[in-house]
């Protein structure tokens, strides 16, 4: 009998990558998908960004914990595996406070998954064994992907590639340099081959991932260094690439080049993710984030000339230890001038570890008023973006049904979702759609009828 395995993911896009690995590699080694979270296997992703990340997991575990017991009554086992930057943070600590997981691991170990695995069912039916959880959180040098040499199954339009992990900038509110480690980029030639794979099955955009994405910087095998903007035009030379994106970038790594290469590569989606965090310079100082708004708003000017379409995305913190109410004002500001397409803004979370976390804090009451201020400013400007396109025809790539019977979901150049009344067919294909309605968070539209084969996806 095959056993069973269900994993929940929290947190970000490295994280949801992480657990499709996860998935291929025990499947090929017999493991079955479950859509349950009672089966033989319970692996939770876990997230460490945010202490709401770290409260769910501890609510999920309770419910599992239940589970674990019921089984064991009806003689079955299961075992619980806490994986992601939870387990890397927390370490013993996790199994303190939650004696009945068996396995913790770190982003870092996921390529011994199947011999932990192993190890924990030996010890079950020898009654011989760690007897109690195992901790596995190491900091190889060699990135685990490259070590697992499982080519990946996909089935889909859209692929994300991991191409970078790890952060070397150390933000003083983030954690993600202590979970995920020291910048790693994959060598070039790693990512083309997992490229052409994607492709091979079918993929249509590929979004290249990593936490500072553009801070890539591999080396050749002849020794020399490749950039990340290199990195964009040997993608785009790819048979059967019509899309490329990336996230997350810093804007301390937009060069010249790699703003050139939005001028220059068709294939390169008209939307960038750029975190800018705070609109005050006081404050992106106390963060560490090494740039002043000035120099954040020069790369968008640039980025805009060298892409006129081009729509932009970003972080933002509020209530960051000493933001002030004017330092906020400043934020508002940068938010509405800017005019977002799309944003994502969080009230700052304390991380034990961090330096910020040390600082005197902001009470609950100010960072949440901040936060539906400047979410209020984020929605409008949304908003009008979505509405900006109505009336206009748009290249959309087509990646699934939809919900209502007849319809298909695609997106746009600028990542905005489209519902359209569209044959099942066409899904992976880009079609020219009329905007009928630009809503909050969609679009809906009507196919022209007219496939899009144009590489550089501009409005005809
Ligand atoms: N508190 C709140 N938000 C945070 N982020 C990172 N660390 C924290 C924190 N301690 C946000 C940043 C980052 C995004 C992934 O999460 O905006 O860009
Ligand atoms: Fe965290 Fe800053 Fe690194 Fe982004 S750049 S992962 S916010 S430390």
């Amino acid at each position: 009998m095959h056993k069973t395995l269900h994993i929940t993911t929290y947190g970000c896009q490295m994280n949801v990558y992480d657990t499709q690995r996860i998935e291929e590699m025990l499947t090929v080694l017999g493991y079955v998908l479950s859509t349950k979270m009672d089966a033989d296997i319970a692996i939770f992703n876990t997230c460490q960004i945010r202490e709401k990340a770290e409260e769910k997991l501890f609510s999920d575990l309770g419910r599992v914990r239940l589970l674990k017991e019921q089984r064991k009554e009806s003689g079955k086992q299961m075992t619980i595996v806490v994986a992601g930057c939870s387990a890397q943070a927390l370490g013993g600590h996790i199994l303190k406070r939650a004696p009945y997981v068996d396995l913790v691991v770190g982003p870092q170990t996921y390529d011994k998954l199947p011999e932990l695995l192993a190890k924990i069912e030996r010890a079950r039916i020898s009654g011989v064994g760690p007897g109690q959880g195992i901790l596995g959180i190491g900091f190889p040098k060699i990135s685990k992907f490259d070590k697992l040499n499982v080519p990946r199954g996909f089935h889909g339009v859209s692929a994300m590639l991991s191409i970078q992990e790890g952060c070397n900038k150390f933000c003083t509110y983030c954690v993600v340099p202590y979970t995920r480690g020291a910048e790693y980029s994959r060598p070039l030639e790693d990512i083309l081959k997992e490229a052409q794979n994607l492709l091979k099955q079918g993929a249509k955009e590929l979004t290249l991932l990593g936490q500072n994405v553009n801070a890539y910087s591999s080396q050749s095998p002849k020794g020399n260094t490749v950039t990340f903007s290199e990195l964009l035009y040997r993608c785009a030379e790819l048979e059967g690439l019509f899309r490329l994106r990336y996230m997350t970038s810093h804007p301390r790594e937009m060069t010249q080049s790699l703003i050139q290469a939005h001028k220059e590569i068709p294939q390169l989606m008209p939307f960038l993710h750029l975190p800018v965090q705070s609109g005050s310079n006081r404050v992106l100082q106390e963060m560490n984030r090494q740039y002043t708004i000035l120099e954040y708003e020069t790369i968008l000017e640039n980025l805009r000339e060298a892409r006129p379409d081009i729509a932009f995305s970003s972080d933002f913190i509020v209530g960051h230890p000493g933001e002030s109410e004017e330092d906020f004002e400043q934020t508002c500001q940068l938010a509405a001038r800017v005019g977002y397409s799309q944003a994502y803004s969080f009230m700052y979370s304390a991380r034990p570890g961090t330096p910020s976390a040390l600082k005197s804090q902001l009470p609950f009451e100010i960072k949440q008023h901040r936060l539906y201020r400047l979410q209020e400013i984020l929605h409008k400007s949304q908003l009008a973006f979505n509405i900006s396109k109505q009336g206009t025809c748009l290249p959309v790539l087509l990646e699934k049904k939809g919900k209502k019977t007849g319809q298909l979901l695609g997106k746009t150049p600028y990542m905005q979702s489209v519902y359209v009344q569209a044959s099942p067919e066409l899904i992976g294909s880009i079609q020219w759609v009329e905007i009928q309605q630009g809503y909050n968070n969609s679009l809906a539209g009507s196919l022209k009828n007219r496939a899009c084969y144009s590489l550089n996806n501009t409005v005809q």
